[in-house]
C-alpha cells in the first residue's frame, strides 16, 4: 500500500470524533513539563490526557520531555487506540535543548547561517533524544521596532538576513539524513505572518500593514523557511488589517496553499483560535473555531475549540466533510513524512537520551557560537583585548556572577547545571595569576546597599573595570515590549559611578533587543553586545576580552539614538525631505536627534582594521536576463588575524514605488590574516532588484541603481548600474 493509500484507507475508517482529535494540540501532562510559558488555559490531567490518548481523541502534544515517559505515550497511542494512529510530540525548542546557544537574534550578529545550521543540528540531536518530534521554531519574524520583545527570537531586521537564517535553521533542525531520521526535529516557521509588525511594538497588537510591505518584508522568510523543507508553520496572534492571523483564509489558504502550493499543516499559535472571540471576530467559541478552520487552521493548540465544536460543526454542514478530511489528510501526511505509522517509537529511546557521547562536541559549538555571536560596537584607545597578566581587573554588574540570565528567553530545558557564569569564564582565561575583583554592584533591577561604593572601591583597585549590565532575561520574549528600551536605572547608576573613578570603563551588554544608550554608558571606552549567549556565556565573552577569539559580530538590528526613534531600521524608505548636513530646519528628524542609527545594522568592529577598495562591477549595463558581478579587494591592515562581514547594499534611485534607502542583497563573511588581501564578488540579477509593485506584481523595474560593498549599513561610496530593460 503507497503512503498515501494508507492515509486513505485510514480517513475512511475513522469516525468524525476521531478525525477532530487528529486536530488538536494539547499540553503534554503526562511529563515533565514547563507549564509557565503559556496563560493556563483548558488544562487537563494526567487521566484525562491518557483517556483522551485511548480514545483517539488526541493526536499531539507539546512542551513535555523524557524519552521513557513519551515512549509510554506514544504506546497508548499506537497499541490502546482503535486506529493506533501515533502522536506527534512538539515543543518549544528554540535555541538549544539541554546544551543552550545564543538566542537567534544573538546568532544572527554571526552573519554566518551555517553556525545557525549547526547549532540547530545540535539542538535537534539533544531534542530528539529527549522524546521530541517537533520544534515550534525557527521564529522568522523581521522585527523593525526594538520595543516589541520577540525579537530576540528572530534573525533581526532585514529580510535577505532573515531568510538566510530562517532556511540555515530550518536544515539544522531537520537535517540532511531525511525527515524519518530519528534525529530529525520538524521545524515549524512562525509566526505567520507579520507579527513583528505589530504596532507600537506593543505585543500581540494590530498590524496595519500594506500588502507590497507583507510580501516584500515579512513573507519572504516564511517562504525560504518552507523552501528549504519546513512542512508545518504557526499562525500568529496578531490581526492583519483586521484579519486575525489565524482566521485569515487570504494567508492560509489563498496564499499559503494556493500560490505557494504548501503541502504541510498550520498549527495555531497556543489558544490563538480562542482568541478570536477576544479580538472581536468570532461571536463564541463554535463561531471562532468554524472562522479558523474554514479559513484553513488544520490543528488547535491547547483551546479545545475544534475539539468542542468541530463535529457539530461538520453536523450543521457549516464545514464540509470534505474540508475536515482535507485538515486530518494533511495532518497524517506530516505524521507519515517523518516515518510515525512505520517507526512509532522514533525518538522515543531512553538509551540514547542517557548517551551523553555528543556533549563535548556541543559544548565547545557553544562556546564558538558564543564569541561569534559578540559585538564589538566601540573600542576607544584599544582598550580591549585585556592582558591576561600585568592587568587589575573589577568585573563589576548584576550579571558578573549571575547564574540566571544567561540562557536569555524561550529556553524550556537548558540543562543549567552547565552553565558557565562571566566570573568562572574569566577566572578560566586568567588562571591562576588572576588579579580580579568581582561586584555585584547592584541588584537586576534595583540598587543594593553599599553596591556601588564597594564597585567604585573595586574600580579604584583595578587598571580596568569591565562592567556587565544590560536588560535582565525577563525584559525580552514574549509579552515583554518596552517603551523604554535603556538598561535599568539601578545599572545606569553604577556605570555613572564607575565613569568618574577615570578608570578606563569595558561595557559588557546583555540584551535581548536594540538598546538607546546613555550618559556612561554611551561613553565607555569599549562596548560589547553580547545578548544571552548561553551555556558557554562565560568563556564565550572570555575568549574575546581577551583577544584569544577577535570578534566579527556585526548587528542584525540598528542601535538607535534614543528609544524614541522607534520603529528604526536601516532600510527605511526615502522621504521626501531627508536629513541633509549643515540643514536641519523642515527636515525629517526629531528635534532632539537625527534620523540616523547610534549604530546601525551591520556595524561591528573588530581588534584588527580592514580596508575596503572601491566597489567595481562588471558591466554599469545590467541587460534584462543578466547577471552583474560586484567586486571589491578588502585588506586586512592591522596587526592580528580577523574576520570582516563584507556587505553588498542596493538602492533604486527611481521606481514606480518608493524605494529604500539602501537594502542588503548579499554578504560574506572573511577571514585574513595581517597584511593578506582578498576579493569578494557577488552577483546580482533582476530577482535581487525586484519589490511588489502597486498591482501587487514583484517585479525589477529598468533604471538606475546604487550598489555600496561596505562594512555597514552606513558607511562606503556608491558605485551606479543600470538594469537594462529587456529586448523587443
Ligand atoms: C506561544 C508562543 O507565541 C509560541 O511561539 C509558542 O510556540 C507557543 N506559545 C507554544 O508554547
Amino acid at each position: 500500500m503507497s503512503n498515501s493509500e494508507r492515509i486513505e484507507a485510514l480517513i475512511a475508517q475513522m469516525t468524525v470524533e476521531e478525525k477532530v482529535g487528529q486536530l488538536g494540540i494539547f499540553a503534554d501532562a503526562l511529563r515533565p513539563f514547563a507549564p509557565e510559558v503559556n496563560p493556563e488555559a483548558n488544562a487537563r490531567g494526567a487521566a484525562e490526557v491518557r483517556a483522551g490518548i485511548r480514545a483517539g481523541k488526541i493526536g499531539a502534544l507539546f512542551n513535555g520531555v523524557g524519552a521513557a515517559e513519551g515512549r509510554q505515550a506514544q504506546r497508548l497511542a499506537v497499541e490502546e487506540s482503535r486506529l493506533g494512529i501515533p502522536l506527534l510530540l512538539g515543543a518549544d525548542v528554540i535555541h538549544g535543548m539541554r546544551t543552550v546557544f545564543p538566542i537567534p537574534l544573538g546568532e544572527a550578529a554571526s552573519f554566518e547561517p551555517e553556525l545557525a545550521r549547526r547549532t540547530a543540528r545540535a539542538t535537534a540531536v539533544e531534542a530528539t533524544a529527549a522524546g521530541i518530534h517537533w520544534t515550534f521554531a525557527p521564529a522568522v519574524d523581521v522585527a523593525r521596532d526594538q520595543r516589541w520583545g520577540r525579537g530576540a527570537e528572530g534573525a533581526g531586521e532585514d529580510v535577505l538576513l532573515g531568510c538566510a537564517f530562517a532556511r540555515a535553521r530550518v536544515q539544522g533542525f531537520q537535517g540532511q539524513a531525511g525527515l524519518t531520521a530519528d534525529d530529525c526535529l520538524l521545524a515549524t516557521p512562525k509566526h505567520f505572518a507579520a507579527y513583528g509588525a505589530v504596532a507600537g511594538g506593543l505585543e500581540y497588537n494590530t498590524v496595519d500593514i500594506s500588502e507590497q510591505t507583507l510580501r516584500d518584508v515579512h513573507l519572504p522568510p516564511f517562504k525560504a523557511a518552507f523552501d528549504a523543507g519546513a512542512i508545518t508553520v504557526m499562525s500568529a496572534f496578531n490581526d492583519i488589517n483586521g484579519v486575525p492571523a489565524s482566521a485569515n483564509r487570504w494567508l492560509m489558504t489563498d496564499l499559503l496553499r494556493g500560490a505557494w502550493q504548501f503541502p504541510g499543516l498550520v498549527v495555531s499559535d497556543y489558544t490563538a483560535d480562542m482568541e478570536l472571540i477576544a479580538h472581536g471576530y468570532a461571536a463564541d467559541e463554535r463561531d471562532a473555531t468554524r472562522c479558523a478552520f474554514t479559513a484553513g487552521l488544520d490543528l488547535s493548540m491547547q483551546s479545545g475549540f475544534y475539539d468542542r465544536n468541530l463535529a457539530s460543526l461538520v453536523a450543521s454542514g457549516e464545514v464540509t466533510l470534505a474540508q475536515l478530511d482535507a485538515s486530518v489528510r494533511r495532518v497524517l501526511w506530516v505524521k507519515q513524512q517523518i516515518g510515525l505509522f512505520d517507526n512509532p517509537y522514533r525518538s522515543l529511546d531512553p538509551a540514547r537520551e542517557a548517551d551523553p557521547s555528543h556533549l563535548a562536541a556541543h559544548e565547545a559549538l557553544a562556546r564558538d557560537a558564543a564569541r561569534r555571536s559578540i559585538v564589538l560596537l566601540k573600542n576607544q584607545g584599544a582598550v580591549l583585548p585585556l592582558k591576561k597578566t600585568g592587568q587589575k581587573i573589577a568585573l563589576v554588574g548584576p550579571f558578573a556572577r549571575d547564574t540566571k540570565n544567561i540562557e536569555g528567553c524561550w529556553t524550556l530545558f537548558g540543562d543549567r547545571t552547565r552553565y558557565v557564569t562571566l566570573e568562572a569564564g574569566v577566572r578560566a582565561a586568567l588562571g591562576e595569576h588572576a588579579q580580579l575583583i568581582v561586584e555585584d554592584g547592584c541588584g537586576l533591577e534595583e540598587p543594593i546597599d553599599g553596591g556601588i561604593e564597594a564597585a567604585v572601591a573595586a574600580a579604584h583597585a583595578s587598571d580596568v573595570v569591565v562592567l556587565a549590565i544590560g536588560e535582565p532575561q525577563s525584559y525580552s520574549g514574549e509579552a515583554q515590549s518596552r517603551t523604554q528600551i535603556v538598561v535599568p536605572p539601578a545599572h545606569q547608576a553604577l556605570a555613572e559611578a564607575l565613569a568618574a573613578t577615570g578608570k578606563p570603563l569595558v561595557v559588557l551588554l546583555r540584551n535581548g533587543r536594540a538598546l538607546a544608550l546613555h550618559g556612561a554608558v554611551r561613553k565607555a571606552a569599549a562596548i560589547v553586545v553580547t545578548w544571552y549567549l548561553g551555556s558557554q556565556t562565560g568563556h564565550g565573552v572570555a575568549d574575546v576580552l581577551f583577544g584569544d577569539y577577535n570578534p566579527a559580530g556585526c548587528l542584525p538590528v540598528s542601535f538607535p539614538q534614543d528609544s524614541g526613534q522607534q520603529p528604526l531600521f536601516y532600510n527605511r524608505s526615502r522621504t521626501g525631505r531627508p536629513e541633509l548636513p549643515h540643514m536641519r530646519e523642515f527636515k525629517s528628524r526629531w528635534r532632539e536627534v537625527t534620523a540616523d542609527a547610534l549604530y546601525p545594522f551591520g556595524h561591528g568592529l573588530s581588534y584588527t582594521t580592514f580596508e575596503y577598495g572601491p566597489a567595481q562591477l562588471s558591466t554599469t549595463q545590467l541587460g534584462w536576463d543578466q547577471t552583474l558581478t560586484a567586486t571589491t579587494t578588502v585588506t586586512n591592515t592591522g596587526e592580528v588575524a580577523g574576520e570582516t562581514v563584507v556587505q553588498l547594499y542596493v538602492h533604486d534611485r527611481v521606481a514606480s514605488r518608493v524605494r529604500p534607502v539602501r537594502e542588503l542583497k548579499g554578504f560574506n563573511k572573511i577571514a585574513l590574516r595581517p597584511g593578506e588581501s582578498a576579493q569578494v564578488s557577488f552577483q546580482l540579477d533582476r530577482s535581487l532588484l525586484a519589490f511588489t509593485g502597486m498591482d501587487l506584481v514583484c517585479r525589477a523595474e529598468p533604471g538606475l541603481f546604487d550598489v555600496w560593498i561596505t562594512d555597514s549599513s552606513a558607511n562606503g561610496t556608491p558605485v551606479q548600474f543600470e538594469l537594462c530593460p529587456p529586448k523587443g
